[in-house]
């Protein structure tokens, strides 16, 4: 009945949004806040105001002058942070001071310190505090994850992630793509952090590692190139592979095979996904996840759908109104960190890396 979703949006408790940060990834910010029918954008500020006055103008929002204007905004009640990944923790901490919940961009900081620092302030002010992992919102996953959690691989032996992507020399001509201050690291900390995120969100925590890094296809300060060989704590073993060396880019991909199960999945798109006891709903499953949806950002950063941030940011949301915490707060985004400076330490020091 139209006037029951009428009276539904007319009750509802409407979200008000600021964005600090107006680069690519504030735009997908920006259009997802306004397709949730439970928030709105208020306003948006960035070092480079063209920038902010370009996505003002575009989602019909206030500009405010810098984070610190922003912040001071009563109307403002959640923020999110789209600044470069080095520069995330000083308007989370501030935002934290102001009372404001905090959704902020992958990877959550550069530094476990830096990390440890903006939980704490948000544990702190009782805000909550969470991070974007979009790819995490795609369907396909979450059969992976029931699939694990019910038992269906029998014992798990191996998983793997392959991000075999390719950024051109004009993608780190930027003020900080490609460096250890900004970016924090390469082809790991900026792009393959998604899939090592989904990884050990799948699989559980590593127990070690042993890895190679290398910056082969471009001059940047961080790798371009990167490969690990993981054990982890249920003694699966397993690979990481990442890349922005890899021309023209090729579709991300992650495996997961035991005694009773195999689920290869490319992009969003099931290769494989046999059980021994296989049922028709995996057929079905399978069949609906059988092709491939666009191109996922292989050599594109801005060619990924919106739809993923909208659901990461509603999921958030939700956690606020329901107070459950958010299933990517603090400390579950903390983890891919943990593991690409673990894989970073062993290249550097030539050893295995043992988690605690
Ligand atoms: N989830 C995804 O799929 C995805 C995709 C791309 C980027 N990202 C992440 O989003 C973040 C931003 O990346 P981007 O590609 O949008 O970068 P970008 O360079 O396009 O934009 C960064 C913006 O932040 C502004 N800025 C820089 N320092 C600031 C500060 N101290 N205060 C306020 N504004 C500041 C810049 O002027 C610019 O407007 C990074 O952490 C990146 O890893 C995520």
């Amino acid at each position: 009945m139209v006037w029951i979703k009428l009276l539904i949006i007319f009750i509802m408790k409407i979200w008000n949004f600021g964005i600090i940060g107006a680069g690519l990834i504030a735009d997908f910010h920006a259009k997802a806040i306004q397709s949730l029918e439970n928030s709105r954008l208020v306003g948006i500020c960035s070092s480079n105001p063209n920038k902010a006055r370009h996505i003002a103008e575009k989602y019909n929002c206030n500009i405010f002058k810098n984070p610190s204007e922003l912040l001071r905004s009563d109307e403002i009640e959640i923020v999110t942070i789209a600044t470069p990944s080095g520069a995330h923790m000083e308007p989370t901490i501030e935002a934290a001071k102001y009372g404001k919940h905090v959704i902020c961009e992958k990877p959550l900081e550069i530094s476990l310190e830096r990390i440890d620092k903006m939980i704490e302030a948000h544990n702190k002010a009782g805000t909550k505090l969470g991070g974007i992992f979009n790819y995490r919102y795609h369907d396909s996953f979450k059969y992976m994850k029931s699939a694990v959690d019910d038992g269906r691989f029998g014992t798990i032996t191996y998983a793997s992630i392959s991000v075999p992507w390719w950024r051109s020399d004009d993608y780190y001509k930027d003020s900080w793509h490609g460096t250890l201050k900004l970016d924090g690291g390469g082809a790991l900390m900026n792009q393959a952090i998604h899939m090592i995120d989904i990884l050990q969100h799948l699989i559980g925590p590593v127990n070690s590692l042993q890895a190679y890094i290398a910056t082969l296809g471009h001059s940047i300060e961080v790798e371009d190139t990167a490969t690990a060989v993981l054990k982890f704590k249920n003694n699966a073993l397993g690979v990481i592979y990442g890349s922005t060396a890899s021309f023209p880019g090729q579709f991300r991909r992650i495996e997961i095979t035991g005694t009773k199960g195999t689920a290869i999945q490319e992009e969003n798109s099931f290769k494989i996904w046999q059980f021994a006891d296989q049922t028709e709903a995996d057929n079905e499953i399978f069949n609906r996840f059988h092709q491939i949806e666009g191109g996922g950002g292989v050599s594109d950063p801005g060619a990924i759908p919106f739809e993923p941030h909208a659901k990461n940011i509603a999921a958030f949301i939700d956690s606020i109104e329901t107070g459950i915490p958010f299933e990517i707060n603090g400390h579950e985004a903390r983890k891919a960190v943990e593991i690409v400076l673990a894989i970073y330490t062993s290249a550097r020091e030539k050893r295995p890396f043992n988690f605690l």
